[in-house]
C-alpha cells in the first residue's frame, strides 16, 4: 500500500527511484510519480494507472538529469486514482516536492486554514495539504529538515512524508509516524524506501527508524531527530536476502514462486529452533520462562491469512498447553474493550510487520499491560519492534499480494510457540514434544511432494475457468484451511467463494449447493475421533444435492467412495495437516487467476502491507 523511494547520492535518480517504484509495485497501487531536483526547480512528473504510463510519460518528455529525487505508488485513500491526485505533490509555490504514505487525519482542518491565507490546492487529496504545510514552514525556516519537523507538529494520523527542496540538490528529508520507512546506507549514496526491496540492488545495508523521527539524507550523511529536534538513532542491520529473492527466477508469477519456495521456507522456519532431540530453543522469544509460566490467556490476533493462522494456532495451543487462546481480528479487538491482563499473552501474526489495524492492536495490548510476542516475517519492521517478543519467520521475501509462504511460515512458528509454551509450563512429556517436532521436520519434504504433483492440480483448475462460486468446507483445523482457500480464490481469481465448517452445513449453507457447484472438503485424517466420518457424511450431503465434490485427504483414505475427485496428501498428524492441505488450494488458485487472464502478484484494489485502518 504505496510505495515510496528517495534518493541522494552519484547516479541518475530517475533511474534509481524508477526501478525502486517497479520493485515496490508488489505493495499494490494505483498510480506513480517522480519529482526530481533540477537546478533550482522540482521537475516532475505523475500518471494514474501502472508505473508503465509513468514511464512512457517520461521517455516521451524527459525530466532533466538529477542526482536527487523521490518517487511513489499510490494506493488511493482521499480522492480517485487520477494524474492529478497522483504524488509528488508541490507546495504553493513549487519549492518543495512530497509524497505520502497514511492518511492526515486533520487535513481537512489544515486544508481551511490553508485557503483562508490564500492557498490554492490542486488536489483533494490530504497529501497536497501536507506539501502546502510543508512548504508554509520552509518558507519560514529555510531548512527542509526543520522544516518537516514543525510540520509533523502539525499533522495528525499515520504518515510517512519524504520532500525534496528545490533550493538544496543536496538533501532528501523524511518523516515517519505509524508508517514503514527504511533508509539504505549506500557508499556515497543514500536511499530511502518504504521497505528495503526499493533499494536492495544497491546496498544490504539498512537502517531502521523509530517511531516519530525526521531523517535527512546527503551522499554521505545520514541525520536522524524526532520531532522536536533532538539527536536520535536508528538500529543498523544488514538485510539477509539479495536481489535474486526479488526475482521471479523463470516462473510466471512472484506467487507461482512463492509457493515453490515453501519446503526451503518451512527448513528454514524450522532451523536452530530444536535442537535435535526436540527440546525447542526459541532463544529470540524474550520473554523468561517466569512470565511464561503465568500467562492464563492467550490472544491470538492478525487480519486475513495471519487470522486463519491464528485459528490454526488456537487448536494446537490449547491441545499442547491447556491455556484459553481466543482468536481475534486484528481490525476488532481493541474496539470491544477485551480483558487482558499482565498474565495475557497476545500473539500477534503479520507477515509484512507493518499492518496498521493489528499495530494498533498490540499498542491498545500493551497499553493494558498484557504482553505481546510478534510472529513476523519481514525483519526491521514496526509490530516486532513494538513487541515484547518475536519469533521471525524466515519465509525470505513475499512479494506476491496472496500470502503463500507466509502463512505455511506463520502455522510453523505457531505450532514451534505452542510446543514451547508446553515445554516451558510442562503439560507435555517431552518425547511427546519430540515426536511433533519430529512430524514438523518432516513437513518440507512432504510439501515437496505436493509441489511435484502440482500438474494433477493445474489440470483441475482449467477446468474452472468459467465457474463463478466454489464452497470450502473443513472442520477442526481443518476449518481454516477451508477459509483460506476461500480467501485465495476471492482476491486472485475475483469470484464467490465461502469457507464453512462442515458442522454448519445443515444450519444454514447447505441452501447454497445446486448441480455442480464445486466444493472442496478438508478431509481430517481418520483418527481416534469420529471427525473424519462426520466430514464424510457431509460430503455424501452436499453431493446428493448436486455438489461436485473434490477430497483433499491423506494417503490411504478410500475417499473415491464418497467424493467426486481425490486430491492426496500425505499422512500428518491432525494438528499439522494445515500445511499440506493448504498447498494444493494455493496452486488451484494462482493457476486458476492464471487461466482467467488475471494479473495474480497484484490483483486489483488489494495491496500487499495494509498501513491504514
Ligand atoms: O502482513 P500481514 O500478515 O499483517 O497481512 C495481513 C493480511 O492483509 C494478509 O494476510 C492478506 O489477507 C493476504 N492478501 C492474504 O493472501
Amino acid at each position: 500500500m504505496c510505495g515510496i523511494v528517495g534518493y541522494v547520492g552519484h547516479r541518475q535518480a530517475q533511474d534509481v527511484v524508477v526501478e525502486g517504484l517497479r520493485r515496490l509495485e508488489y505493495r499494490g497501487y494505483d498510480s506513480a510519480g517522480i519529482a526530481l531536483v533540477d537546478a533550482g526547480t522540482i521537475a516532475s512528473d505523475k500518471r494514474a494507472g501502472k508505473l508503465a504510463n509513468l514511464e512512457a510519460a517520461i521517455a516521451a518528455e524527459p525530466l532533466p538529469p538529477s542526482t536527487t529525487g523521490i518517487g511513489h505508488t499510490r494506493w488511493a485513500t482521499h480522492g480517485a486514482p487520477t494524474d492529478r491526485n497522483a504524488h509528488p505533490h508541490l507546495g504553493q509555490k513549487a519549492r518543495v516536492a512530497l509524497v505520502h504514505n497514511g492518511i492526515v487525519e486533520n487535513y481537512l482542518t489544515l486544508r481551511e486554514e490553508l485557503e483562508r491565507a490564500g492557498h490554492e490546492l490542486d488536489s483533494e487529496t490530504d497529501t497536497a495539504v501536507a506539501a502546502h504545510v510543508l512548504e508554509q514552514e520552509l518558507l519560514e525556516c529555510d531548512d527542509l529538515a526543520e522544516a518537516m519537523r514543525r510540520t509533523c507538529r502539525r499533522l495528525e494520523g499515520a504518515f510517512t512524508l519524504v520532500a525534496v527542496d528545490a533550493h538544496d540538490p543536496t538533501t532528501v528529508v523524511a518523516a515517519r509516524r505509524n508508517s514503514p520507512l527504511v533508509v539504505g546506507l549506500g557508499e556515497g549514496e543514500n536511499f530511502l524506501g518504504s521497505d528495503v526491496a526499493a533499494f536492495i540492488e544497491h546496498t544490504r545495508e539498512a537502517l531502521e527508524l523509530g517511531q516519530d523521527q525526521v531523517v535527512a539524507i546527503t551522499a554521505d550523511d545520514v541525520v536522524v531527530t524526532d520531532f522536536d529536534g533532538s539527536p536520535a538513532t536508528g538500529t543498523r542491520y544488514h538485510v539477509d536476502w539479495d536481489l535474486s529473492a526479488a526475482r521471479k527466477d523463470g516462473f510466471d508469477w512472484f506467487m507461482r514462486k512463492e509457493i515453490f519456495e515453501q519446503p526451503r521456507a518451512l527448513a528454514d522456519a524450522l532451523l536452530g529452533r530444536h535442537d535435535g532431540k526436540g527440546q525447542l530453543q526459541l532463544d529470540e522469544v524474550r520473554l523468561s520462562e517466569d512470565d511464561l509460566r503465568t500467562i492464563d490467556k492467550i490472544v491470538v490476533i492478525g487480519c486475513g491469512t495471519a487470522n486463519y493462522a491464528g485459528l490454526v494456532a488456537k487448536y494446537a495451543i490449547e491441545h499442547w498447553t491447556r491455556i484459553p487462546c481466543e482468536v481475534e481480528l486484528a481490525h476488532e479487538f481493541r474496539y470491544r474493550d477485551p480483558i487482558l491482563t499482565r498474565n495475557t499473552l497476545v500473539v500477534a501474526i503479520s507477515q509484512s510487520g507493518e499492518t496498521a489495524d493489528t499495530l494498533m492492536a498490540i499498542r491498545y495490548a500493551r497499553r493494558q499491560r498484557a504482553k505481546v510476542l510478534a510472529i513476523c516475517n519481514t525483519n526491521g519492521s514496526t509490530i516486532p519492534r513494538e513487541s515484547d517478543a518475536v519469533i521471525y519467520t524466515h519465509a525470505g521475501p513475499e512479494i506476491g499480494v496472496a500470502s503463500t509462504k507466509g502463512f505455511l511460515t506463520q502455522l510453523v512458528a505457531c505450532y514451534l510457540l505452542g510446543l514451547y509454551l508446553a515445554q516451558v509450563r510442562g503439560t507435555k512429556f517431552g518425547d511427546e514434544i519430540a515426536a511433533v517436532v519430529a512430524e514438523l521436520d518432516k513437513m518440507p519434504a512432504h510439501v515437496q511432494t505436493l509441489l511435484d504433483r502440482a500438474e494433477e492440480v493445474y489440470a483441475l483448475a482449467r477446468q474452472h475457468a468459467d465457474t463463478r462460486s466454489v464452497l470450502f468446507l473443513g472442520r477442526h483445523a481443518g476449518f481454516p484451511v477451508a477459509l483460506e482457500g476461500a480467501l485465495k480464490l476471492k482476491e486472485l481469481a475475483y469470484i464467490h467463494a465461502e469457507g464453512f465448517a462442515a458442522g454448519e452445513l445443515k444450519h444454514g449453507p447447505i441452501a447454497l449447493i445446486e448441480e455442480g457447484l464445486p466444493v472442496f472438503c478438508v478431509m481430517p485424517p481418520r483418527g481416534r475421533d469420529q471427525l473424519h466420518d462426520k466430514m464424510a457424511s457431509a460430503v455424501q450431503e452436499v453431493r446428493a444435492r448436486g455438489a461436485r465434490t473434490y477430497a483433499l485427504v491423506e494417503e490411504g483414505d478410500d475417499a473415491a467412495a464418497y467424493a467426486d475427485e481425490v486430491i492426496r496428501l500425505p499422512k500428518v498428524p491432525t494438528l499439522l495437516q494445515p500445511i499440506v492441505a493448504t498447498v494444493p488450494l494455493q496452486l488451484f488458485a494462482c493457476e486458476l487467476a492464471t487461466v482467467m487472464g488475471h494479473d495474480v502478484d497484484q490483483p486489483r484494489n488489494l495491496a500487499k502491507s495494509v498501513t491504514v485502518e
